[in-house]
């Protein structure tokens, strides 16, 4: 390890010695619809210490929660604004007058697409907000998050590595993380540690069955965090915590919480 730990990668090492951190992936999106305020108010609720989740930038530029870049999945904006539309076509205004509930269970409705600010309000200061970059600039990114003086207070991630090397240059305090496999790199070798030392990384964040002991090892021997998505079981939890992963994410943080509590996801 070249440069010290970042507080905030450091803090996430020290809860991880007792077992993997429960990182809400989209929310409570188990129980609420992904990437809305009900799903990030009901995990921090349940007490997770970290919240996942996925920002796309309207046409005007506002940075908002929803993980695909087109609206019909999560959204009733194929009845609204016409079928096929993409979050980066329209206003914010008007994307956030979207049902974006209904789709998850008829009670849900009414649920909107909220912006990064507001998620950030709502999982601060209890839990750790874990930023996927799905698009967007990165001047759009750092400039939200200096105004709002939380550049090391949240970690950013994403599967585009140029995103990363760009917010680097402009979040100097802000721990990032590389997601794969992806483009640059489709398994956890030699080319993720060479970005990783480029980026500055904090962490890897790796889809879960790919996961080695020895790829946690090489992670850790960088001084770095490995998290993996996204595990619903507890087979795959009391794995990873066999495995020394530090953090995964669950769309079920209740349950996985459960077996924390059991004592299954103790290290060992
Ligand atoms: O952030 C972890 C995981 O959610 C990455 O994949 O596309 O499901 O957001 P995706």
């Amino acid at each position: 390890m070249s440069e010290p730990r970042h507080p905030l990668i450091a803090r996430l090492l020290e809860l991880a010695v007792d077992g993997p951190i429960v990182t809400a992936h989209r929310g409570d999106s188990r129980h609420h619809p992904e990437n809305t305020l009900p799903a990030f108010a009901a995990a921090a609720q349940l007490g997770v210490p970290m919240q996942e989740f996925d920002v796309q930038a309207s046409a005007d530029g506002v940075l908002l929660c929803i993980h695909d870049e087109t609206l019909d999945r999560t959204t009733d904006a194929a009845r609204t604004l016409g079928p096929g539309g993409l979050v980066a076509q329209f206003s914010a205004a008007d994307l956030m007058r979207l049902d974006a509930g209904s789709w998850k269970h008829p009670s849900c409705a009414g649920a909107r697409i909220p912006t990064l600010e507001r998620a950030l309000s709502v999982m601060l200061p209890t839990c750790v907000p874990m930023i996927e970059h799905k698009a967007g600039k990165p001047q759009h990114y750092a400039e939200l998050l200096r105004s709002l003086g939380l550049a090391d207070q949240v970690l950013l991630q994403s599967f585009d590595w140029n995103f990363l090397r760009e917010a680097r240059r402009l979040l100097p305090t802000t721990p990032l993380g590389l997601l794969g496999p992806g483009p640059e790199a489709t398994a956890m070798d030699d080319r993720v540690h060479a970005a990783a030392r480029e980026v500055g990384a904090g962490f890897v964040h790796w889809h879960a069955p790919e996961v080695t002991a020895e790829a946690v090892a090489a992670v850790h021997a960088q001084g770095m965090l490995l998290v993996t998505y996204t595990s619903d079981v507890q087979l795959a939890w009391c794995g990873g915590a066999r495995l020394g992963i530090d953090a995964m994410c669950t769309n079920d943080p209740s349950a996985m919480l459960a077996a924390r509590d059991q004592g299954l996801l103790r290290r060992g």
